[in-house]
């Protein structure tokens, strides 16, 4: 489904150019669920952007079923983001002003998506034990409720490949299982499931585990 050729991206500081993605080929199918871990500032949050398409690479090549989509425009890699391609970030990212019903729903809403997104997005609250919580605003919750509102809120459109950045990490260990049992069968279903990590936890039979390290991705 994701296949990356040579993907490199380089920063700079002070007057040093280092690749915080270095040369790396990788790939996910449907029914995938891969776990990418590493220390800090290996390289994968910004891994992750460049296949989502929020920054671009340097060099290499994205291809996402077969098409080039490192040659599309801004508006095409929103486009992309907006119906196959779901990312859920690092650290907080819920509208302060809007419902958690409203959260999950209101953006796919605008790029076209109708209103059974709500009876999708009841039944992921439901699954993701949130379910009393659909009126309320996003600082009523607790830091691990939001990251389960921004979770529900990737997978309500039914997307083709699910990209999360550490996305158990406000959770305790009985949540941690809740969202990690919704990706397994979330993969079982056809979908491809891409997570990097610090909690091993996330290492379950039949997840495709790789390590990355100064920007270079290898299987485990
Ligand atoms: N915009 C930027 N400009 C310069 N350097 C950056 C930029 N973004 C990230 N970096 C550097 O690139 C490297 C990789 O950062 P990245 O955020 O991808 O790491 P990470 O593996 O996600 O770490 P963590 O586990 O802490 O989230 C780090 O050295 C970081 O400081
Ligand atoms: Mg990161």
């Amino acid at each position: 489904m994701l296949k990356t050729k040579e993907l490199t991206k380089t920063f700079s500081r002070q007057s040093q150019t280092f690749a915080a993605v270095d040369h790396v080929d990788f790939s996910i199918n449907g029914g995938d669920f891969c776990v990418i871990t590493g220390p800090s500032g290996c390289g994968k949050s910004t891994f992750f952007h460049l296949i989502c398409g929020i920054t671009r690479g340097d060099d290499g090549e994205i291809l996402f079923d077969r098409e080039a989509i490192h040659t599309y425009s801004d508006k095409q890699l929103a486009q992309l983001r907006a119906t196959k391609i779901s990312y859920i970030m690092q650290g907080d990212s819920l509208l302060p002003n809007f419902t958690v019903l409203e959260n999950i729903c209101l953006p796919h809403q605008l790029s076209g998506f109708g209103d059974e997104l709500e009876e999708k997005a009841m039944e992921l609250l439901r699954e993701f034990g949130l379910e009393n919580m659909a009126h309320e605003y996003p600082s009523n919750l607790s830091g691990g409720e939001r990251r389960r509102v921004a979770i529900a809120r990737a997978f309500v459109h039914e997307p083709k490949l699910v990209v999360a950045d550490e996305p158990t990490s406000d959770l305790d260990e009985e949540n941690t299982a809740i969202i990690l049992d919704h990706f397994q069968r979330q993969a079982k279903s056809g979908k491809a499931i891409l997570v990097s990590t610090h909690d091993m936890s996330c290492l379950r039979p039949g997840v495709i585990h790789y390590v990355m390290r100064k920007g270079v991705i290898r299987k485990a």
